[in-house]
C-alpha cells in the first residue's frame, strides 16, 4: 500500500510532491514524509497523520529544491509513528527510500546488515533497502540499487535519492505499480499516473524488477540485468477529475447523492430498447467468443466482491452460466482448474487491489480471458485485461466504496442481459429489464429524498455495539455490503448472514442488545424472510427492516421499516444498498467517527 510521488525539474519540488502525495492518499494516510536536496544536504521531515499536517510542517521550513520524493503510509510493519514513517535514510543520511509494497525477506537482510555493523531503528521491513542501497554504494548510484534490488523479496516500488546526485531519482518496480511521467525538462515518479496527470499525459510504466534513472533531461529504464530497455511511452487519455465536497460535510455523502447521476452514467448508450438488449460498444469480445463461454470465474475483493456475488446470480439466472465467485486473496493460493471457453471477471474500483490483480494473472497463464471492471483508467488492472469496462463514476474520494458500488452492478447487470439475450432469453424480458434498469435513477431521487427518516432512525440505532444484516438470495450479498459499510465507517461490529441460517447458530446472539437489519426486497423470498425476522422477534431482537413499498405485512413484525421503490428482485440490491449506506453514514455521524477517512483502511489495497 502507499503511495509514492517524486519530481526533479525546475519547478520547485516540495509543493509538488506534497501534492502529489495527497492525491495519493487513498493508498493510505497513517503518516507522511518527504525528502529532498539541498546544497548536497539530504534533508528530511516526517509527521504522523494525513498530509496536510506534513504540509503545515514543510511550509514553515521554507524550502526550496528542484528534486524530492514524498510517501503517504498505510502501515504494514511497525505502527504509524514517525520513526515508522517514510522516508527512511541510512545511518549516514546520505539516500533516502520512499517504499510501497512489503519486502518479505526484511529479517534476513537486517541480520546481513547487522554483521556488518548496521543497525535498523524502525520496524519497518522499508528500513533494510536504504542501508543496503548506501552499504554497495560505490560512487554509481543507479548501480547500487541495482545491485540491491536482486537480494529483495516481495512485491514493492521504490523511488531513492543520494545526497551525492542531487540530479538524479532511481525507482524500480517489481510487482507493484509505478508510473514515470515524461514532463518538458522535467520528470515524475507516481504509485499512480493520475497524480501527476496534471502536469503531463506521457507516461511510461516500469514493469517486474525494472529500474529507472531519471533525471530532468529524461529517463533511462533497465532490466533486471541491467541492461537497458527501450519503454512503450504511452499517453494517457484519462481526464484529470479534481473531486470537491461541495457543499456536503463529507466526500462519502456527496458520492452517496450522486447515485442518480452516476448510474446514469453507467447506462449511458450502453443498451438497445428496441432489441432489448446491451450494447456494450467497448467490449473486446466477439458474440461468437461470448456464447462459447461456458463458465465464468469473479474475482474481486471487499464491496466490489458483493457486486460480483450478485453478478453472479444473475449470470446463472438469466444466462444460465455457471459462475464461480472468488474472494482473490484467497484465489490467488489456489491451483485453479481452466478449461476452454472460461471467461474471468476480475471486478475492482481501483484497478490496483493486490490480490485481485494476483488473482487474475494466475487465470490468465491459465488460458483464461479476462474482463475487467474498473472505474480508473490507465490503472493496472485496464491495462491488462483482454477488455474492460468503465464505470464511469467519476472520483470515489471516500474510502469506504459507495457510488462505485452501485455502478457495478449497473454495468454487471447490462453484462448478464448482453450473455442472456445470446442465449434463451426473449426480447420481451429483455425490454422490460431494460424499463426497470432506467427507472432505477429516478427510483434512487425518491430514496434520497427520504433521508429525513433514515437520519432519525439512525440516531435510535446509533448506539449498540453488535448487529446482524440479513437477507435471502440477492438480498444477501446486499446485507453483507450494508454490514461491512457499518464496520468500515462507524466502527460497529455487524454481521452479513443469510438469514436462512440463523438458526444454524448465530440466533443464539440474539437479544435485545443486538438488533437486525432485514432487506427484504427479494421477493422471491420475501415469505421466508417474514419467517425468519418472526424468529428473531420471538427472541426479543429488534427488526430494521428495508423493504419495498406496498409489502405491508413487514410493517406488523419490524420495530422500524424504511421503503424502498419495487423493482424486479435482480435490480432491488441497488435502493437496498444506497438505504444502507445512508444508514452506516448517519450512525458514523452521530458516533463522530472519521467518515471519509476511516481507521486502519486505504481505498486502495495494493499489497497482499
Ligand atoms: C478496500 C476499500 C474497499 C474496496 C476494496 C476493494 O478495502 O476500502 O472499499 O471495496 O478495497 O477495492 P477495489 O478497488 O478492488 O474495488
Amino acid at each position: 500500500m502507499c503511495g509514492i510521488f517524486g519530481y526533479i525539474g525546475p519547478r520547485e519540488a516540495t509543493s509538488i510532491v506534497l501534492d502529489g502525495i495527497q492525491k495519493l492518499e487513498y493508498r493510505g494516510y497513517d503518516s507522511a514524509g518527504i525528502a529532498m536536496i539541498n546544497d548536497g544536504v539530504l534533508c528530511h521531515e516526517k509527521e504522523v497523520g494525513k498530509v496536510s499536517r506534513l504540509q503545515e510542517v514543510v511550509s514553515a521550513k521554507n524550502w526550496e529544491t528542484n528534486l524530492a520524493i514524498a510517501h503517504t503510509r498505510w502501515a504494514t510493519h511497525g505502527r504509524p509513528t514517525q520513526g515508522n514513517a517514510h522516508p527512511h535514510l541510512d545511518t549516514q543520511k546520505k539516500c533516502a527510500v520512499v517504499h510501497n509494497g512489503i519486502i518479505e525477506n526484511h529479517d534476513t537482510v537486517r541480520h546481513l546488515l547487522e554483521k556488518r555493523g548496521i543497525t535498523c531503528i524502525s520496524d519497518t521491513d522499508t528500513e533494510v533497502i536504504a542501508h543496503l542501497i548506501a552499504y554497495l554504494y560505490k560512487g554509481n548510484f543507479l548501480r547500487a540499487v541495482q545491485r540491491a534490488l536482486p537480494l529483495l523479496k516481495g512485491a514493492f516500488a521504490i523511488a531513492v535519492i543520494h545526497h551525492a546526485h542531487p540530479g538524479e531519482i532511481v525507482c524500480a518496480a517489481k510487482e507493484s505499480p509505478l508510473a514515470i511521467g515524461i514532463g518538458k525538462g522535467e520528470m515524475f515518479v507516481a504509485s499512480d499516473s493520475g497524480a501527476f496527470l496534471k502536469y503531463t499525459r506521457r507516461a511510461i510504466y516500469l514493469g517486474a524488477s525494472e529500474v529507472a534513472l531519471l533525471t530532468e533531461h529524461g529517463v533511462e529504464a533497465f532490466d533486471a540485468q541491467f541492461a537497458p530497455i527501450e519503454k512503450k511511452r504511452e499517453e494517457l487519455s484519462h481526464s484529470v477529475e479534481e473531486a470537491s465536497k461541495g457543499d456536503y460535510q463529507h466526500f462519502m455523502l456527496k458520492e452517496i447523492h450522486e447515485q442518480p447521476q452516476t448510474l446514469q452514467n453507467a447506462l449511458l448508450a450502453r443498451f438497445s430498447r428496441d432489441y432489448g438488449t446491451a450494447t456494450l460498444d467497448n467490449l473486446n469480445f466477439s458474440d461468437e467468443e461470448l456464447k462459447k463461454v461456458e463458465r465464468i470465474v469473479i474475482l474481486a475483493c471487499g464491496t466490489s466482491l458483493h457486486a460480483g456475488m450478485i453478478a453472479a446470480h444473475m449470470l446463472e439466472e438469466k444466462a444460465r452460466i455457471p459462475v464461480e465467485v472468488e474472494i482473490s486473496s484467497e484465489f490467488r493460493y489456489k491451483n485453479p482448474i481452466v478449461k476452454d471457453n472460461t471467461l474471468a471477471i476480475a471486478i475492482s474500483q481501483s484497478g490496483e487491489t493486490a490480490d485481485t490483480l494476483a488473482a487474475m494473472r494466475e487465470l490468465r497463464e491459465k488460458g483464461a480471458r479476462i474482463l475487467g471492471i474498473c472505474n480508473m483508467q490507465g490503472s493496472t488492472m485496464a491495462r491488462e485485461v483482454d477488455s474492460c469496462l468503465f464505470l464511469r463514476a467519476g472520483p470515489e474520494i471516500g474510502v469506504a466504496a459507495s457510488k462505485t458500488f452501485t455502478s457495478q452492478l449497473i454495468v454487471l447487470s447490462l453484462l448478464s442481459l448482453h450473455f442472456a439475450r445470446m442465449r434463451q432469453m426473449s426480447q420481451q424480458e429483455g425490454v422490460l429489464f431494460i424499463d426497470a434498469l432506467t427507472k432505477l435513477p429516478e427510483q434512487i431521487r425518491q430514496v434520497l429524498l427520504g433521508s429525513g427518516q433514515i437520519i432519525e432512525i439512525a440516531k435510535k440505532y446509533a448506539a449498540y455495539e453488535n448487529f446482524f444484516y440479513l437477507g435471502r438470495r440477492y438480498m444477501y450479498p446486499t446485507a453483507l455490503e450494508g454490514a461491512l459499510k457499518l464496520k468500515e465507517i462507524a466502527y460497529v461490529n455487524a454481521n452479513g448472514y443469510p438469514a436462512g441460517e440463523m438458526k444454524h447458530g448465530p440466533i443464539a446472539l440474539i437479544n435485545e442488545m443486538c438488533p437486525t437489519v432485514a432487506f427484504c426486497a427479494d421477493t422471491y423470498t420475501y415469505p421466508k424472510m417474514l419467517s425468519n425476522l418472526m424468529e428473531v422477534k420471538a427472541r426479543g431482537g429488534k427488526v430494521l427492516a428495508i423493504a419495498p413499498g406496498g409489502a405491508s405485512d413487514i410493517a406488523a413484525i419490524a420495530d422500524d421499516v424504511i421503503w424502498v421503490p419495487p423493482t424486479l428482485d435482480e435490480l432491488a440490491p441497488v435502493a437496498s444498498t444506497i438505504v444502507g449506506q445512508l444508514f452506516s453514514y448517519y450512525v458514523a455521524k452521530e458516533r463522530g467517527t472519521e467518515i471519509d477517512q476511516p481507521r486502519n483502511l486505504a481505498k486502495s489495497v495494493t499489497v497482499e
